[in-house]
């Protein structure tokens, strides 16, 4: 395995800042001062992460003396700093769309920066980034989907109803539709067809035609305004069952702002590929849409090619990967009362077996 890691620290030389990725990102030193008590978030089934991916780390830390594992969602870089701390020999491709969670992220993992390259990138470019960086394999990978609670609590970003806010939902804000650039142009059956693949929504046709009404008008220009639409279109009985009515259109508009989905079926496939043999992958999901791709490529992924009905395996046929965990699991009742994010989330783990 090749491997060359430019530095992240603030102060690139000439040669590194030649050798960095199109999108990595510099990381600017802070010291431990007031702004990282808020970075100190509950990252989601933190030890449990650790404890899946540290046997192929440290496999790869005996035999070879360095460990390689990508943070798909570094996020505020809760789970990759813990790794970087158990592991001293331990480095982490760490990706975000997000340019304000890198900043964060970079602030939360400062003490152990120069074994972090920070990339600002949709994680459906794992393979682009690793050839560019001549990475030929890594030990493990970590995808912790969706959005972060900062990205929740952050009022101005569009993505909950409970925050008034101009209708955005872009992960990164650099580029791309907006939630509002949807309501403005999606013609109705394209809507339709987004609220409910990505919301489950029944009463899209009702909703569908309020933003277009809305339209007219002018009145849908923020996060309170879709709410009050997704309310006043759906009838009383059903809006007393299920929680807030505005979640499913919520979450259906920002997949496709963000087009989840997509890029998620693309960089499953590409990280298992770029996966060594005993290295492992470790996925959390938080919606049912997202659980079911991993579901499918694991499935795939862990089962033999040889019809069953054949009493002995065919040549390759067998198995590249093998489950490490049966199934999925949840988080644990003691970690969905300090967390209620934690409720929905769903973990899956496999191990490859054969190259
Ligand atoms: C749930 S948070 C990760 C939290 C992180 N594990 C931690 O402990 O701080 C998910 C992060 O992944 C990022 N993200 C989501 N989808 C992405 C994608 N397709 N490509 C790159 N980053 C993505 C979001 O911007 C967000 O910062």
């Amino acid at each position: 395995m090749h491997m060359r890691f430019p530095s992240v620290g603030g102060d690139l030389s000439k040669e590194s800042k030649e050798s960095k990725t199109k999108n990595e990102v510099s990381i600017t030193m802070s010291g431990e001062g007031e702004d990282m008590q808020e970075l100190r978030h509950i990252p989601v089934a933190l030890q449990r992460c650790i404890d899946l991916l540290s046997p192929s780390i440290e496999r790869a830390i005996s035999l070879r003396g360095s460990a390689v594992v990508i943070d798909a969602t570094l996020g505020l870089g809760g789970h990759t700093r813990a790794l970087l701390e158990k592991f001293p020999e331990l480095h982490v491709i760490g990706f975000d769309r997000d340019k304000a969670a890198l900043s964060l992220a970079k602030e939360n993992v400062a003490p152990y920066q120069e074994r972090l390259t920070a990339i600002h990138a949709v994680y459906d470019e794992i393979s682009s980034t690793l050839h560019d960086l001549k990475i030929s394999h890594i030990d493990g990978a970590l995808f912790d989907l969706g959005v972060s609670s900062m990205q929740l609590d952050e009022g101005d970003r569009g993505f909950a109803y409970s925050h008034d806010a101009p209708l955005d939902m872009r992960m990164d804000q650099s580029q791309g539709k907006t939630a509002q650039n949807i309501l403005d142009t999606y013609e109705r059956g394209d809507l339709i067809r987004i609220l409910r693949a990505y919301g489950d929504e029944k009463f899209a046709p009702r909703i569908a035609d309020n933003i277009i009404a809305a339209r007219a008008q002018g009145t849908l220009k923020s996060t309170k305004a879709l709410a009050e639409l997704i309310k006043e279109s759906i009838p009383a009985p059903a809006r007393r069952t299920g929680g807030n009515p505005a979640k499913r259109t919520f979450q259906a508009l920002r997949i496709e702002v963000n087009q989840e989905l997509e890029v998620l079926e693309r960089a499953i496939p590409a990280a298992m590929e770029a996966l060594i043999v005993h290295g492992r992958i470790v996925v959390m999901s938080y919606q049912s849409l997202e659980d079911k791709i991993v579901k499918s490529f694991f499935t795939k992924a862990c089962t033999s090619t040889t019809p069953r009905n054949l009493p002995v395996e065919l040549p390759n046929s067998a198995a590249k990967f093998s489950y490490v965990i049966t199934g999925s699991e949840s988080a644990t009742e003691s970690e969905i009362s300090e967390n209620p994010r934690a409720q929905s989330m769903r973990l899956r783990a496999i191990e490859k077996v054969a190259a």
